[in-house]
């Protein structure tokens, strides 16, 4: 063997390794920067990391999450939380728990459960990257489980709420989806690691012999490497007489030839579990393992860690385990079995080894199990993959029902409420499909809640017959039955969400009086919700406010922060269609703290600051109103609404005059725009667009924008999202002249509701700019807008209402005072408001005006 298994010296690298400073440098300044750490195995990813952490993250704190025990939830972070353990204040412990395998969050659960898990972890991350920058790796996020992955990327999506981490992620070619799509956020970076050039070769060549290696040599090995540093390795490790071209892992193999039969099969064991063999394991096979596995250990395949062993490599362990045969495979698979009973291991860990040695009625037993036991600790893509392998088993194991203590329909609801959870909305449908089917026709009580569960799967995916199933499930329930009123409420949304709000109305108020009577206390506040914002679409507020307050009390006295935060939100933009807006401020601001108090500030938090920063805009507060959305795309999670927030960040630099730094935050924002984006935000940038495009004089372009928004709408949004985009396209229709356009929005205009002032004076505007288009008198046309935003102290509309109130006074040939008033009046409102161009029309018009 050669002087060193590994080369001591690290070749090369120096590029890569000064990124991962340049980024650790930005992070210690509270910068987010994430590394994805990319390339084949053994190309030296590990290695960059440890060479990394241990010459430049002197002064960081390193969070290191390795693979962890196979079966364990959320398994690359148990650790990491372990090693923390005496850093924990609070309540961090309780939170935490379901990443500690064998404990629970001791508390009551709610389904936010693992969105608060994500958040708490977040804010631990936080706290500590506050005190001292911090470093946290993922290593091999390739083979992460789907938990760790999930939790993974919500750190990274939200990592501008952590300033002073810097977040770093190995993955083999081929990362995980869950990865790739971080690549938008620009604070991640990927870096990949290709071959190593000839002098670095030598370099390791060097660090191997422990001493200056012959250039022939060298070149050889660089030859049959291609400069692959594991390859290397096990070249220089390898027989001089093996076959020039033998590949990586026959080199491999024939290191694991040479080793004796006793050390290899206790290898072949421990190749079957982790990338850890645990002592008790081994023990439990062997007399002697720690004298079976020296030369393992001495052959440099084996590091030995307290009384573990593992791999040093995990080609070296994918080696050990090729070419086992079935009979073998199957008994070391039992061996790992009884070993984790014996010391009640995880039960994905048993359910797994069962299974692969062949014992079908155990395996369904330890997957129940592991999916029972994935559910307690939060983790549902686990839970849903078990629930899975159990129905994949059960027509192969005989009385399974008995068994498990529970039929088939029983696990298949169970799958729905886990792919539901996970977000595998598809999954979840089909599950829901073949529990209806299993049930059959009279098991009526049974099939309502899959019934309603289908029914929002099917409308999340876009597929028919969620009305029809939900009208099932009302009618297989008798009046009286204690979930009728969840059932009500959820055909009333749905129905309100088909614009039907009538029938939606009247089943709301049923599910009002039948969960009240129920004492459902969340699905009163739900349906009370409902009925408020359907309430205030014809129009009503002051008989509406007081619902979302009794819905608040009732979500607070339960616990139900969500719905508690829905109250808060619809509370406050209510409030604001109804030019209320110093209250829908204290409402968001109401909601703020409620997200925080929730410990969902992060993935809550955008939507309250969202509703704070439009009634701040709306009141003219512009410097508050960036202050807020600042605040917001720092401090939560990207999403819809940091969309929403960056529109409006450049809608008021528009304002402004602002126009090319209008033009870029808009980009930003499309950039930001989730792909399954609701009607709502989908509708927020074409009237951003095209009044950025009018500001640079191309009407053309923005008549283009205007039709294709008009055209993609195959639902129309809400009607606060569709106001803003008919008042657009009429400016922008008189600007191009294109009356074709103008019929058009006219059509839309005529089946768009009008709910609430704030709408009201948008359709008063929309009124004054078509006719303003077509050149009609328009100047009464805008004395009504005038006075309608006046009375709603909106002062950014309410000037632009007064100067085209003056553009039209003087189009039709007056002057005098009934120009010069409202000119002057709007050339006011926009000095305090600093809306430069709007200043400036108004200035000119009232100097031409004079004359
Ligand atoms: N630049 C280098 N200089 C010297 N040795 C290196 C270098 N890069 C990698 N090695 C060695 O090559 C071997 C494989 O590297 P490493 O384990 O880091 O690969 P990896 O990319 O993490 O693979 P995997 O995806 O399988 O985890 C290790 O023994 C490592 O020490
Ligand atoms: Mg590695």
């Amino acid at each position: 063997m050669s002087a060193h298994v590994a080369s001591p010296v690290f070749a090369g690298r120096q590029e890569q390794t000064a990124r991962l400073a340049a980024g650790l440098a930005l992070a210690v300044e509270g910068d987010p920067v994430t590394v994805l750490l990319r390339g084949e195995s053994g190309i030296g990813k590990s290695r960059l990391v440890a060479e990394f952490l241990r010459t430049h993250a002197g002064r960081a704190r390193v969070l290191l999450g390795t693979g962890g025990e196979p079966g364990t939830p959320f398994a690359a972070f148990a650790g990491i939380v372990r090693g923390l353990a005496p850093d924990l204040i609070g309540d961090e412990r309780d939170r935490l728990a379901p990443l500690l395998a064998g404990q629970q969050d001791p508390r009551p659960r709610h389904d936010d459960a693992r969105l608060r898990l994500f958040e708490t972890v977040l804010a631990l991350l936080a706290r500590l990257a506050a005190r001292r920058a911090t470093v946290l790796v993922v290593e091999d996020a390739h083979e992460a489980d789907r938990s760790s992955l999930d939790l993974l990327a919500f750190l990274v999506r939200s990592q501008r709420a952590a300033p002073g981490s810097l977040i770093v992620a190995t993955s083999r070619s081929g990362e995980p989806a869950t990865l790739a799509d971080l690549g938008v956020l620009p604070w991640v970076e990927p870096l990949d690691l290709t071959l190593l050039r000839q002098h670095e070769v030598a370099a390791q060549v060097g660090g191997i012999l422990g001493r200056q290696p012959d250039p022939e040599h060298t070149r050889t090995v660089f030859r049959r490497s291609t400069g692959h540093p594991l390859f290397v390795e096990a070249l220089l490790d390898g027989d001089p007489a093996t076959p020039a071209r033998c590949s990586l892992p026959d080199l491999l193999l024939t290191r694991i030839a040479r080793l004796p039969e006793d050390t290899r099969h206790v290898l072949r064991l421990a190749a079957l579990g982790g990338a850890r063999a645990g002592h008790a394991l081994l023990a439990a096979c062997h007399p002697d393992p720690a004298a079976a596995l020296r030369p393992a250990v001495d052959a440099g395949v084996l590091l030995a860690d307290g009384g573990d062993y593992v791999f040093r490599h995990a080609l070296l362990r994918e080696a050990c385990r090729a070419g086992l045969p079935p009979g073998e495979r199957a008994a070391l698979h039992a061996r790992h079995a009884e070993a984790l009973r014996a010391r009640s291991g995880p039960p994905g860990a048993l359910a797994h080894h069962l299974g692969e040695a062949g014992d079908e009625p155990g395996a369904l037993s330890a997957a129940w199990e592991a999916a029972r036991h994935a559910r307690d600790h939060l983790a549902y893509p686990e839970e849903l993959a078990w629930l899975e392998r159990v129905l994949a088993l059960w027509e192969r194991v005989p009385g399974a029902a008995r068994r498990l203590g529970h039929d088939r329909a029983d696990v298949l609801a169970h799958a729905v409420l886990a792919a539901r959870r996970s977000g595998e909305d598809a999954r979840g449908e089909r599950h829901a499909t073949d529990a209806l089917a299993a049930l059959g026709d009279r098991a009526r009580v049974r099939r309502a809640p899959l019934l309603e569960q289908r029914a929002h799967l099917r409308a999340r995916l876009g597929i028919g017959g969620a009305l029809d199933d939900l009208n099932e499930a009302v009618r297989l329930v008798p009046t009286g039955h204690p979930a009728r009123g969840r059932l009500l409420h959820a055909l009333a949304e749905h129905l309100a969400q088909l614009s039907i709000p009538g029938d939606a109305r009247r089943i709301a108020e049923q599910a009002r009086q039948e969960a009240h009577e129920a004492g459902d206390a969340a699905a009163e506040a739900s349906a009370l919700i409902t009925l408020a914002e359907l309430g205030a679409r014809l129009g009503h507020v002051g008989t509406e406010l007081p619902k979302l307050a009794t819905a608040r009390a009732l979500a607070e006295g339960i616990g139900a922060h969500r719905l508690r935060l829905r109250a808060l939100h619809t509370e406050s933009s209510l409030l604001r269609e109804f030019g209320r807006l110093t209250e829908a401020q204290d409402a968001a601001r109401l909601g703020l703290a409620a997200a925080r108090e929730a410990g969902l500030a992060c993935s809550a938090g955008a939507r309250h600051a969202l509703d704070l920063a439009c009634a701040q805009a709306a009141a003219g507060r512009w410097a508050e109103a960036l202050e807020t959305v600042q605040h917001a795309l720092a401090a939560t999670e990207p999403g819809a609404d940091h969309t929403a927030l960056l529109c409006l960040k450049a809608q008021i630099a528009l304002w402004r005059g602002h126009t090319a730094e209008a033009a870029s935050i808009a980009g930003r924002a499309r950039r930001r725009l989730p792909g399954a984006a609701l009607p709502r935000d989908r509708l927020l940038l074409p009237p951003l667009d095209a009044e950025i495009l009018l500001a640079q004089d191309r009407p053309g372009e923005a008549r283009r924008v205007i039709g294709d928004a008009l055209a993609s709408e195959h639902s129309p949004g809400p009607p606060h999202s569709v106001w803003p985009l008919l008042l657009t396209g009429a400016r922008v229709a008189g600007a191009a002249g294109d009356m074709r356009l103008l019929d058009r929005l006219r059509v839309h205009a005529d089946r768009t509701r009008i709910a609430g002032p704030a709408q009201r004076a948008a359709a008063l505007t929309f009124e004054a700019e078509t006719c303003r288009a077509e050149r009609q008198p328009d100047g009464p046309c805008w004395e009504r807008a005038v006075a309608a935003w006046q009375a709603l102290g909106q002062p950014r509309q309410h000037a632009q209402a007064l100067l085209r109130l003056g553009q039209a006074r003087f189009a039709a040939g007056e002057r005098g005072p009934a120009v010069q008033a409202p000119l002057r009046e709007a050339a006011e409102l926009a000095r305090g408001l600093g809306a430069a161009p709007l200043l400036a029309q108004a200035r000119d018009l009232a100097r031409r005006g004079t004359g």
